[in-house]
């Protein structure tokens, strides 16, 4: 947990997107909790969602208002997890919210049954109802993560991922499936599903690309509304929250997939014109088809955290929006917001979050803290109850107060639902329709059942594989066919159709084989990834065994027909190559037989369905990371947006370029970070005591705890002397917004140089970091060696790559190559930063 917290800090650094234009950036930070209205850019429209306040009802809240303490009130602004917070808990600070993160389960039990579901359900909402301690009423609200289904429940329904949901084009379709996923989570007694995502992915490297509809805004806009009309039933019909329709979330609000470089929950660098047109439409006809609840975004729009943004949140989303529900944080994500901790963030209740998610342990520091803000006056009253009427608001909308025990609903422990076979059918047609023909020479597909069909490849009779990320655990890791049971692998459905036609599907992960197939299908990709797991620094598909694969059976005189699962477009220039036939099947879920459906022809021979899927994001002619997108570098598109082929083309694809763009790093001459100055693309950043991040360009600041200034050694300032009052944690070091592959370094002995001059040795531990991302990097020690210097005498100190490489850091996709991290009392100047190949190291881990 510790490790996790203090990686998070230094992420939250990066990710505070003040790397570029840092200081116009900071210009904008003072008026985090300015109290006032800023003026609304007339570009955003003015919308009114179809679910209008009650009198009534708004009468009763403040009835309720009035009885609450502000204890009870506080208690509704905290969510709380499955696995950090009992019953009894949340009954004692009067909890308004659970959720249950992606691979949290009743009992941390991954197998429990939907009736295990219900009665952790029912145990937390009689918690809640309970009002022996003389206190008001008010059902907790649960929300789950049913972002492919109710992707958390052994049996499910698993749609494709949005990626491919895309693909098919299909809005009405949409409906169907947030209608069938809400039914499957109202099955378990839960109430509030964390879906849709409308992010509008741009760089494709995001590891959440797969969870995105489109490039394209027009496609996220329309999806939507019937999303959200499909998980919480039309406005205006007796569906609506009916209880087998149940709350959304249009997240993550905003901008989360226009980070710079594809980072997770990096910055969106941007004007505001783009923000409105690309990557706020989908929120528009979300509003207009009701959604109650908006989950803040990890990230930040032109360097400002979104869980802090007052203008966004409050001035733009619930005045001129009309968004009348409420919104909710993200992860802990309001830890990130300057001068927050995850124990501690009244600027974000200020700024307009209604209810923080506090996932572990420290919610009860969190809930004392923000408790003392409200009595204090930094969260005014009128902040307060006007988040809790919110609040209040959507969970008698939701019908909650009315509903009962979870158990007592009518659809509340009807397992018939998980996994139903009518939702089973939408999926598979989602499947059938999301399919994209990329290459089909000589009319290769659709091929006849009555052969002899090799199936092959990693990805054939792996359902885990096929299903993604968010899939049973959170990364989508982990799992067995056995734990999807009712669903069918790509090879399950190929071989029941096959079979049931007189052909034979033989199974073959490694391609070998008796008796010489007709033709051979290989099923390869991705494997299975979430959030910033997936990020990567460039287009390449890495799957050098898949290729060899497809290349042996070719040099075998075997007709290939290749189906790539995969969560982005990436390049596959020689994988095309060495197939006939070539379908990106994206992450299809748990329906397998959807691919049977398209590429087999039916039991007479004639094509069953056609392909109708296209490209909703433009497919790489290298690997390169380059943006591609209508409108932008459309000519280094292997394939363009709306691309696909269905069966009347006869479109031939000649040999593709098997260049990748990528050049090898040349490592003869050293990479330096910082000589003097700070070299592009990394700037000088300081996190002090308090979580304030800052750029420094000034030859001096003093900051909480820790303190910067350029110093003389050979010629002027051309040295930072750092100085730490060991106060706290605080970090000094260069990042970027950008990647830097030093592969090549680590692989040539490389190792991390620098000069340093002690002048008070350390009073604690002094870590050495490299950073590639949240939760991703590695620290070393360097507190001894330190402890070893002379004071006053300059030092070169060099750090072997492989230190940080086996620590965890991904050495080809760094955001800092060189931070220094202490609690401690410390006095340091540091000289010539640089990256350098066969160095002889100070510190090596061979
Ligand atoms: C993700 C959200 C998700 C939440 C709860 C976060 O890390 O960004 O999409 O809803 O966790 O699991
Ligand atoms: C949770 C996820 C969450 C993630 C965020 C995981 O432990 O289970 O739901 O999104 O952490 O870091």
């Amino acid at each position: 947990m510790k490790k996790r917290i203090l990686l998070g800090v230094i992420s939250g650094l990066i990710a505070g997107g003040l790397g570029g234009c840092g200081e116009q950036k900071m210009a904008a930070e003072p008026q985090a909790t300015d109290a006032t209205a800023a003026q609304v850019n007339d570009a955003w429209p003015e919308l009114a969602s179809p679910i209008a306040q009650d009198a009534a009802m708004e009468a009763r809240i403040t009835e309720l208002l009035d009885k609450m303490s502000i204890e009870e009130k506080v208690g509704q602004l905290v969510q709380v997890e499955i696995r950090s917070a009992t019953p009894e808990e949340v009954k004692q600070y009067h909890i308004g919210s659970i959720l249950n993160g992606g691979g949290a389960f009743p009992g941390d039990d991954k197998h429990a049954s939907v009736a295990d579901w219900v009665a952790l359900a029912d145990s937390y909402y009689e918690a809640t109802m309970d009002t022996s301690d003389g206190g008001v009423a008010i059902p907790v609200i649960w929300g789950t993560d049913a972002v492919h289904g109710h992707n958390n429940v052994i049996g499910a329904t698993l749609f494709p991922h949005n990626i491919a949901l895309g693909a098919t084009h299909n809005p009405e379709l949409m409906r169907q499936v947030g209608a069938a996923t809400a039914a499957e989570v109202s099955a378990t007694g839960i109430d509030w599903i964390f879906a849709p995502t409308l992010a509008v992915v741009r760089d494709d490297r995001w590891g959440r690309t797969y969870e995105s509809y489109s490039e394209d805004p027009a496609v996220v806009r329309d999806y939507a509304g019937k999303l959200v009309a499909g998980l919480q039933g039309a406005p205006d019909s007796d569906e609506l929250f009916n209880g087998k329709h149940l709350v959304a979330t249009a997240k993550h609000f905003l901008a989360d997939g226009g980070t710079e470089n594809g980072i997770d929950r990096g910055d969106a660098i941007m004007s505001e014109e783009e923000l409105i047109e690309i990557h706020a439409q989908g929120y528009f006809t979300a509003i207009e088809a009701g959604v109650q609840t908006v989950m803040a975004s990890f990230s930040s729009w032109n360097g400002k955290k979104m869980h802090g943004h007052k203008y966004l949140m409050t001035d733009v989303l619930k005045e001129r929006l009309g968004f009348d529900g409420f919104i909710v944080g993200d992860w802990a994500g309001h830890q990130f917001v300057s001068g927050c901790s995850n124990v501690s963030c009244p600027q974000a209740i200020n700024a307009g979050l209604d209810m923080f998610m506090a996932p572990d342990p420290s919610w009860k520091e969190l809930y004392k803290n923000t408790l003392a803000q409200a009595k204090s006056g930094e969260i005014s009253a009128e902040r307060l109850n006007d988040a809790v009427r919110r609040i209040l608001r959507v969970k008698l909308r939701a019908g909650l107060f009315e509903a009962g025990a979870p158990s007592e609903r009518a659809y509340a422990g009807d397992e018939s639902l998980i996994g139903a076979p009518e939702h089973r059918a939408i999926a598979r047609q989602a499947v059938r329709e999301s399919l994209v023909l990329l290459k089909n020479n000589d009319n290769l597909l659709p091929l006849a059942r009555n052969q002899r069909i090799l199936v092959a490849g990693d990805g054939a009779d792996n359902i885990g594989k096929q299903s993604g990320g968010w899939s049973i655990t959170w990364q989508g890791t982990g799992n067995q066919n056995s734990d999807f049971p009712g669903a069918t692998s790509i090879y399950g459905g190929i071989a029941k159709a096959v079979e049931s036609a007189g052909g034979t599907a033989e199974l073959s992960v490694d391609g070998r084989f008796e008796q010489k197939p007709d033709v051979a299908i290989v099923v390869f990709g991705e494997d299975p990834y979430a959030e910033m797991q997936g990020d990567v620094s460039n287009l390449d598909y890495p799957g050098e065994s898949d290729l060899a694969l497809l290349k042996r059976l070719r040099a075998q005189g075997i007709p290939v027909v290749s189906l790539f699962i995969t969560g982005r477009p990436l390049w596959v220039n020689p994988e095309l190559n060495a197939s006939d036939a070539f379908v990106a099947i994206w992450q299809p879920g748990t329906e397998g037989e959807g691919v049977a459906d398209v590429i087999l022809r039916d039991a007479e021979g004639q094509v069953n369905h056609d392909f109708t899927g296209k490209l909703t994001f433009s497919w790489p002619n290298d690997a390169q990371p380059t943006v591609r997108n209508p409108g932008e570098n459309e000519a280094l598109a292997q394939f363009n947006y709306g691309y696909g082929l269905s069966y009347a083309d006869s479109e031939q694809l000649a040999m593709l370029s098997e260049e990748s763009g990528l050049s090898e790093a040349d490592t003869k001459e050293a990479l330096a970070v910082f000589n003097g100055r700070a070299l592009d693309p990394w700037s000088f950043q300081v996190t002090d005591v308090g979580n304030n991040h800052s750029v420094i360009s000034s030859s001096v600041a003093k900051l909480q705890g820790i303190s910067v200034q350029s110093v003389d050694r050979n010629v002027q300032e051309d040295s930072r002397r750092l100085q730490w009052s060991g106060e706290g944690n605080a970090i000094a070091g260069f990042f970027a917004n950008s990647r830097t592959d030093l592969s090549a370094y680590l692989a040539n002995q490389g190792a991390l140089v620098f000069d340093v001059k002690v002048d008070a040795a350390p009073s604690d531990a002094v870590n050495l970091g490299i950073n590639c991302g949240m939760e991703c990097g590695a620290e070393q020690s360097i507190t001894e060696l330190l402890k070893g210097a002379t004071p006053g005498e300059w030092k070169t100190v060099a750090v072997d790559l492989q230190c940080l490489a086996k620590g965890g850091a991904k050495l080809d996709m760094v955001l800092s190559p060189f931070y220094v991290r202490t609690a401690g009392a410390l006095d340091v100047t540091i000289h010539d930063i640089h990256i350098a190949a066969n160095a002889e190291t100070d510190i090596s881990c061979g």
